[in-house]
């Protein structure tokens, strides 16, 4: 019996390396080649729009229940010193996409409007960019958008849609093309009160102090001034006035829509289940790309104001119409987290979870309610490159590939996302331009235990406005400010006046020497050094000069797509849906049956 199996298996044996052997090979090379796809990640990106570092559980807080995305935490590695490229949402974003500051593609504004603030606009994400997108698409992926874009819309033309996310590498957008604005739900007043004031209360103010001194003084008659002044600053001021009026009717349709891919699904946007509509996007698209790898990048509505939540979430949470927002949000990161595990999918799928900059603490209604969230023990927040402003909450979770559990302190930023992506993809990094992030995954495995990033840049808008030194030797964070922000009130904790900080002008304060902070040792930068507190301040502010030195040789001029010209409400590129005439009101949403509205 063993005789003859010996000779069975030889002969089998003989065989395969005989007429099977090529047959054989080729088969043992698909499979590798299968193993070898299959070992690149799906990548799901949860961004929240202004979420702050105190608002999740995981992070501290106690009270606002966040369990899913301590569910990540736990599940994954929690960076607590994570940054945002930029403290404002267009410019965050574009460095987020690109993985570059966002001054080398021109959208960081050297005005006071430092995002795009409406869908008419002619700025946006150059086309000369490369977004993560854009790699994982050139790689096989299967690629969408959902949620929230405000990287532009077109150039030139209604359709040319050169900045739109289909023209960045993803295969489907469904969201909405500017940003959640307060303007966008009806009741909830305007962040353009402060432009209106300046561009029509004050032109109106003054054409009614000359109407009243002509008419009172009886100059008309007295000095000969003609009839038709009087009744040309007649018309002006009501010229003035009905486009205020037009404008306050037309802003919620012409800012605030759904698009799904090129077409506008609803004009202007229901905030009725609107979170639940996102999520089921976004599980629908998983589920039809589950056999091949995915790049979902689910972009929330949250937590930005106006707040808004479904009839599930209202009132539920013990933080307020704020508390409510994120509580759904965290919601729906665990209906995507409950599709990955039903699609067996989740070993197979890299998660990132941050906010595009810290919370925005000068949203308080005129009641009194906080609207925006918590910076911890951080200062500042939205708009200024204090920690709050900056350092956001940061998780990445990979089963079996990335430890769970981990809590990484290193500084990183991000604009991490893009290398790291790009590599796990077996995608080679542009090589023709400057990539400012760093591959995360030798930090997050455990290869290395340093930051790749010695230094990290800070700008407000185009301005340079602080810099980190992480020395590779040590344990310090040093961090100087170029400029602060003029706080107002005074002692309070923001620019209350202006309801954000600007980054130029009188609305700061220039510091020389820099203000140095050592934040490994005060986190809350509360406690500026000098030479008397630290014998290595000249030392240290030699160092950084010359890192920005360093840095701004390797700025090149290019395009300002943040300009007046290009941040300008211009009609012919407005966005109407075509069955409506000129009302600018459509949807089809409903017709959608899979979705409860
Ligand atoms: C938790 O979050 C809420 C809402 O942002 C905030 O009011 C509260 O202060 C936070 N708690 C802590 C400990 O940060
Ligand atoms: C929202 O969805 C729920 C079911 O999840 C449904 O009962 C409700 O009618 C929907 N609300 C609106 C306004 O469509």
């Amino acid at each position: 019996m063993r005789s003859s199996g010996g000779r069975l298996l030889k002969d089998c044996r003989k065989s395969l390396s005989g007429r099977m052997g090529p047959l054989f090979l080729l088969l043992l090379f698909l499979h590798e080649a299968w193993g070898a796809m299959e070992s690149r990640p799906n990548v799901v990106v949860l961004l929240v729009d202004d979420l702050g570092i105190g608002d999740p559980g995981c992070y501290g807080n106690a009270t606002l229940r966040t369990p899913n995305i301590d569910r990540l935490a736990r599940e994954g590695a929690k960076l607590t010193q994570h940054l945002a490229a930029s403290p404002l949402c267009t410019p965050s974003r574009a460095a987020f996409m690109t993985g570059r500051y966002p001054i080398r593609s021109g959208m960081a504004s050297y005005s006071r409007i430092g995002v795009f603030l409406f869908s008419a606009c002619s700025g946006g994400l150059p086309s000369t960019e490369i977004t993560f997108a854009k790699l994982l698409k050139k790689q096989g992926y299967s690629t969408a958008l959902i949620g929230k874009w405000h990287l532009g819309m077109n150039c030139n033309n209604k359709s040319d849609f050169c900045h739109h996310p289909l023209s960045h590498g993803f295969d489907y957008f469904y969201g909405i093309p500017v940003t959640n604005l307060r303007d966008c739900k009806p009741g909830e007043g305007s962040v353009f009160i402060l432009g209106c004031r300046l561009l029509v209360f004050i032109p109106l103010q003054i054409i009614g102090v000359a109407l009243l001194t002509l008419e009172m003084c009886n100059c008309l008659r007295l000095f000969r001034v003609p009839h038709w002044v009087f009744f040309c600053l007649l018309f002006l001021a009501a010229i003035i006035l009905v486009l205020l009026a037009v404008f306050h009717h037309y802003m919620r349709p012409l800012n605030c829509f759904l698009m799904r891919n090129h077409e506008i699904t609803q004009q202007p946007m229901s905030y009725d289940n609107l979170t639940q509509r996102l999520t089921h996007e976004a599980i629908q698209f998983i589920q039809r790309s589950a056999e091949m790898p995915f790049l979902l990048v689910l972009s929330y509505l949250h937590v930005h104001t106006a707040l808004f939540s479904s009839k599930d979430f209202a009132g539920k949470s013990q933080h307020g119409a704020y508390g409510d927002s994120t509580e759904e949000m965290d919601w729906s990161i665990g209906q995507v987290l409950n599709a990955l595990d039903e699609m067996r999918l989740a070993n197979k799928t890299l998660i990132y979870f941050s906010s595009d900059q810290g919370a925005h603490v000068e949203e308080v209604t005129s009641k009194g309610e906080m609207h925006g969230g918590s910076n911890g023990i951080y200062k500042g927040g939205k708009a200024n490159n204090w920690e709050g402003g900056i350092r956001v909450p940061g998780i990445l979770r990979w089963p079996g590939m990335i430890q769970a559990g981990q809590e990484i302190d290193e500084p990183t930023s991000n604009m991490d996302l893009f290398p790291t992506v790009a590599k796990l993809a077996g995608s080679p990094l542009p090589e023709d331009r400057i990539i400012d992030g760093r591959d995360l995954m030798p930090l997050l495995q455990g290869t290395s235990q340093r930051s790749d990033h010695e230094f990290l840049f800070h700008y407000c808008n185009s301005y340079l406005n602080a810099v980190r030194w992480h020395p590779q030797n040590g344990t310090s964070i040093w961090k100087a400010f170029f400029f602060t922000p003029k706080f107002n009130p005074e002692g309070s904790n923001g620019c209350f006046a202006t309801h954000v900080c600007f980054c130029h002008g009188h609305y700061i304060t220039h510091h020389h020497p820099p203000l140095l902070f050592d934040i490994s040792k005060d986190p809350s930068e509360k406690n500026p050094l000098t030479l008397e507190t630290e014998p290595r301040f000249h030392e240290v502010q030699q160092v950084l000069q010359e890192a920005v030195d360093r840095h701004k040789r390797t700025l090149a001029v290019v395009p300002n797509q943040l300009s007046l010209g290009n941040v300008l409400w211009k009609p012919w590129l407005q966005l109407c849906c075509p069955t409506s005439g000129l009302s600018c009101h459509c949807d089809t949403e409903s017709q959608d049956p899979g979705v409860n509205r």
